[in-house]
């Protein structure tokens, strides 16, 4: 585990000034660049040490047999998993006779960087090699977030006191050694030697490397071009064989000299082209790359990220941890979406290979929220991508006796990844999640053109499959049995109240949808007949609810199970799902993460207050938070309902998870939904903002530790600032026409002529209520 403040506290970067070999992983994770399409984690420029090598290319996996005990009708045969492909941030360093490699010799200096404002990683370090000679080495890496398929490093070294022969090695390397994995079930599949050789080329200060994958049949390519700058008879020599391109740069310095290498690196993959074609296509985007050089790389990155901070950047006064927190969750979302361009947004980003690189719905509830009000066109790429995979999808509700499209629970491909059904294709909710982001897209942008050629498709064929689903009962009442909600602890359960209406809201913005494009409807088919099902459906849908206890049920029955014993559970038994049977957890109340919680917040109009304040004070008894996913969610809940205090610590679980590495797996790769989870406990949490069709409400409330927060919003071409102090909120407008917006349930209107401003009513006063013993969230 990272101790506290690994990592200095500092508004706009992220900073170790300490080399600790044995958290190298997570290091390596927390300082991974990537821009959605290339992902290199913060792996040392010599290769190793390393915790973990990893190169990703986004859409590149391999397929493996999911062997069964016991198969069953319609379970997944085959398995995806993210390979590490070739590695192109390979820069080896021989100081005189000796390796520059951090666990010989002294480490006189080190200090990483992650620079947020700029998107880069900056390294300086001092070293002095067994035999006593000392350079410096300076290096700047940088995925580009402009050209996908680029990115480069700037790599300097520098004798400190004595002539120093220098030898730099720039490689490209395919099929590195990787570690064995620990058993983790969430950590990846390590596949051996994945990559087949097809091309290896290497010729004054170009390599590059062409392989294949052996089951999937995926072909990457990866060129890189070099500048070099040192002394006079500095000399270059290139080499390649079938895994290794290799640029040999010798040169012998003076102290005050410097050799340096600037490195820009291309990838490309694809299923479908050539050989030649692949080689031509990095070669073109090296060419591409080369012409804006190093240093135009640089400033075109600057500029994306100006602009993305300009729109995006959350202020946090009172709590300078979580203000790079925030911002350190901000640019990582960022990164994992930016460019991905119709492929997955998985849920370690391209950080690491922890859940075997696959997506989740953690994309459409917890990502792209965020993302829809900072980043929209990455939002409309995501659900491109969605739409793209839904012969897969369709072809998999046919398998299961289904209408419409049943998306896979976990994939990078589209076809369903897991192998476990209660937790995996049970989990049904994932097609109203994408619904859901549809209709937030739509409606906060209010893009037609998505919404005619992507929206209405998604909204119906995730309607269609809701329909055949659940049935009305004797009374015509609409149930969904036998599925598995957000929470699972409990699995293939009736009546799952987040189901239920989310696929409500589902069934609901398909009937508008076809009734506000009706060509699509007629091309897909919907008629009358059926969109009035969908209306009748989500008019009746079931909501269980113990009217003895006055609360919502999970699902139907929940509330009758028996308690978990928690106080039998000891603190190492957590997360419970490493020590206890499913078996065991599914018949008794406990939680793994928030779900009937969670429904009050993107369901919220679904319950009034009394309801949610109780709610919330059943289920935080029982809710573990075993998933990354749950302390966001609790923040929300907890802020609406008054309990700020909780709110804070629970917005700061989500917020440090990687950077205090709370869950001891960010070695595995960053946890993305529950940083873009900080953005919500924040927006929605203490901001309170809700969105109804395309207005929003907010209900801004601070926790005592902040003096002020402060967002911006994109909304319908406007875009809004938001800033709350503990006794106002005050609402800009930045640019575009006036607009109306709710402040504790009243209308505000903001317009060109000035800010409005509400202020903050008395917290409501509620007893606190209780977690479980040993899973209180830290206090602050
Ligand atoms: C959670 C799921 C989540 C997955 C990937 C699991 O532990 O329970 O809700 O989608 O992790 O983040």
């Amino acid at each position: 585990m990272i101790a506290q403040r690994a990592y200095a506290v500092e508004p706009w970067t992220v900073r170790e000034t300490d080399l600790n070999l044995d958290v190298l992983a997570q290091s390596e994770s927390v300082f991974a660049l990537s821009n959605g399409h290339v992902g290199w984690r913060g792996n040392l420029d010599e290769g190793e040490p390393h915790g973990l090598p990893g190169s990703y290319l986004n859409g590149v996996y391999e397929l493996h047999p999911l062997p069964y005990a016991e198969a069953g009708y319609g379970y997944p045969e085959s398995g995806q998993t993210v390979i590490n492909v070739t590695n192109g941030k390979v820069l080896r360093l021989l100081v005189d006779d000796e390796p520059f490699d951090l666990r010989y010799g002294r480490l006189v200096a080190h200090e990483r960087t992650l620079d947020l404002r700029r998107g880069v990683l900056e390294r300086v370090c001092e070293w002095t090699s067994p035999a006593g000679s000392t350079v410096r080495v300076r290096s700047t890496r940088l995925v580009s977030l402009t050209q996908r398929a680029i990115a480069a490093v700037a790599y300097e070294v520098e004798p400190v006191d004595s002539r120093t022969r220098v030898v730099i090695q720039s490689e490209l390397v395919a099929n590195e050694s990787l570690p064995e994995p620990d058993g983790d079930p969430r950590a990846a599949r390590a596949l051996k030697s994945p990559l087949e050789p097809e091309e290896d080329f290497a010729s004054g200060l170009r390599l590059r490397l062409v392989h294949r994958t052996r089951r999937s049949g995926l072909r990457v390519a990866v060129a890189a071009d070099h500048t070099v700058s040192g002394p006079e008879r500095t000399t270059t020599s290139a080499e390649s064989n079938v895994d290794v391109a290799r640029l040999t740069v010798t040169s012998v310095l003076e102290p005050g000299q410097r050799l340096r290498v600037e490195k820009l690196v291309a990838h490309g993959w694809s299923g479908a082209r050539s050989r030649p074609a692949m080689s031509d296509q990095v070669e073109a985007a090296l060419a591409a790359a080369d012409h804006s050089g190093w240093a135009g790389l640089l400033r075109d990155q600057e500029a994306y990220l100006d602009d993305f901070w300009a729109r995006a950047d959350v202020e946090v006064d009172g709590d300078e941890e979580i203000q790079q927190a925030v911002r350190f969750a901000l640019f990582h979302v960022l990164q994992a979406g930016a460019r991905a361009e119709r492929r997955a947004i998985p849920a370690k980003g391209l950080t690491g290979s922890g859940y075997d690189g696959h997506a989740f719905w953690d994309t459409e509830m917890f990502v792209l929220p965020l993302l829809t009000y900072t980043e929209p066109r990455a939002v409309a790429e995501a659900l491109r991508w969605r739409q793209n995979t839904l012969p897969a999808a369709r072809e998999r509700a046919n398998q299961l006796g289904l209408s419409g499209a049943a998306f896979p629970w976990r994939t990078i491909e589209g076809s369903e990844g897991s192998a476990y059904w209660p937790a995996g294709t049970a989990a049904f909710h994932v097609n109203a999640d994408i619904a859901d982001a549809v209709t937030r897209y739509t409606a906060v942008t209010g893009d037609l053109d998505f919404e005619r050629e992507t929206g209405v498709e998604l909204l119906v064929e995730t309607a269609r499959l809701w329909r055949s689903l659940g049935h009305h009962d004797h009374r015509g009442d609409f149930h969904i049995d036998g599925v598995t909600g957000p929470d699972e602890y409990s699995a293939v359960a009736d009546d799952n109240t987040y189901t239920n209406l989310m696929a409500r809201q589902n069934l609901l913005d398909a009937a508008e949808a076809v009734r506000r494009h009706p060509e699509e409807a007629e091309r897909l088919g919907v008629d009358e007949e059926e969109s009035a099902a969908w209306r009748a459906a989500a008019e009746a849908m079931y909501v269980p609810y113990n009217a003895e206890l006055g609360v919502h049920e999970q699902h139907a029955g929940f509330t009758r199970y028996q308690r978990w014993d928690f106080a039998a559970t000891r603190p190492d038994q957590y997360p419970l799902l490493l020590n206890f049977p499913y078996f065991d957890l599914y018949r008794k109340q406990v939680v793994k993460q928030a779900d009937l919680v969670l429904a009050m917040y993107t369901c919220g109009s679904r319950f009034d207050e009394e309801h949610i304040a109780r709610n919330f004070a059943y289920y935080e008894p029982l809710t573990v938070r075993d998933s990354s996913l749950s302390a966001c969610c609790q923040a929300v809940i907890a802020a609406q309902t008054g309990h700020l205090r909780l709110a804070y610590d629970y917005t700061a679980e989500a917020a440090l998870m990687d950077l205090a590495d709370l869950e001891h797996n960010t070695r595995d790769g960053l946890h993305i939904a529950s940083l873009a989870g900080t953005w919500m406990a924040l927006v929605a949490g203490f901001g309170g903002m809700r969105r109804d069709g395309d207005t929003l409400r907010f209900a801004p409330r601070l926790p005592e530790q902040f003096d002020r927060l402060a967002f911006s919003l994109q909304i319908l071409g406007r875009r809004l600032r938001v800033e709350i102090t503990p006794e106002k909120a005050t609402y800009t407008l930045l640019s575009g026409p006036s607009l109306t917006i709710g402040h504790h349930g009243e209308a505000l209107t903001v317009g060109t002529e000035g800010p409005a401003v509400g202020m903050v009513p008395a917290t409501p006063d509620r007893p606190a209520p209780q977690q479980p013993p040993h899973r209180r969230p830290n206090a602050r």
